[in-house]
């Protein structure tokens, strides 16, 4: 995406010791960027707050993620919200989530508009409840039209269930006459994802220091670059996103071949 580098360079005034605009290389933008959201209920407990705190705080975090990528010139920005093993948490915490999810969706189509975003879903959003649902569907139509960044977010998402999903469509495709098993290529599954159409990721970015994939985009991961910050989600900054894409620029990306002379 096109950078505004005139608003760019407002965004990232008054800049900490450690970092600038200056660090990062604009024309090495990573195009998509995804996010595993960790550590809101470690956030609220060190704080002496309810977990649900911690959600409730991750939610601006989350905003400014989104605007920081627009801001840089992002294609797709992916953040993990909920996972298909998140059900197993506490009853009153799965429902505060989804509720925020609705709530915090709704406020946000303003910016959403404002800045052309498209929002997009990974995971089988069909589960959810009803309420969410409909929000997510509401969100998805208001943004169909948009030509900015794509914002997408995985919420009853897990990547084995996705993998699942794909070979169980494949098959459906095969068993129909419509696919014949030798055309079944990286391509085609690809084309079964949620991810499909849309570059695969760059940059990992996983907040709270845990150095683990948790189910995340086992596919579209193979040869990303991970950055893992101690840092908890509720206080991912702007200046935590340029750290982040600074490490990255700072890497040689081979994948599986070797660096030329
Ligand atoms: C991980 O922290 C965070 C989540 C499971 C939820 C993420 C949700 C938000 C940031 C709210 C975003 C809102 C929208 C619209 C997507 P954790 O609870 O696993 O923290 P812990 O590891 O410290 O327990």
């Amino acid at each position: 995406m096109q950078i505004d580098e005139k608003k760019l360079a407002e965004y990232y005034s008054g800049a900490p010791d450690d970092i600038s605009l200056d660090d990062v290389d604009l024309t090495r933008i990573p195009r998509h960027v995804s996010i595993i959201m960790d550590g809101n209920g470690r956030w609220a407990q060190a704080r002496g707050l309810d977990r649900t705190k911690g959600h409730v705080a991750g939610v601006d975090s989350l905003r400014e993620a989104v605007t920081t990528s627009v801001r840089l010139g992002l294609d797709v920005l992916s953040v993990y919200a909920f996972s298909t093993e998140n059900w197993k948490r506490p009853q009153r915490e799965v429902d505060m989530l989804m509720h925020l999810f609705a709530t915090t969706l709704l406020k946000e189509l303003p910016l959403f508009h404002q800045e052309n975003v498209r929002l997009r879903f990974f995971g089988d959003i069909e589960a959810l409840p009803a309420q969410t649902r409909n929000v997510f569907e509401e969100g998805l139509d208001e943004t169909a039209d948009h030509t900015g960044m794509t914002f997408a977010l995985a919420v009853n998402y897990g990547a084995r269930a996705e993998l699942t999903r794909a070979a169980r469509l494949i098959a459906q495709d095969v068993a129909a006459g419509i696919v014949q098993p030798q055309d079944v290529d990286q391509a085609l599954v690809e084309s079964h994802l949620y991810t499909a159409g849309l570059p695969d990721p760059e940059l990992l970015i996983r907040t709270s220091g845990e150095q683990r994939l948790s189910n995340y985009l086992l596919w579209q991961l193979a040869y990303t670059e991970f950055y893992v910050t101690p840092v908890m989600w509720p206080d991912f900054s702007r200046w935590d996103m340029l750290r982040a894409i600074r490490s990255f620029q700072g890497r040689h990306r081979r994948f599986g071949g070797v660096v030329s002379a």
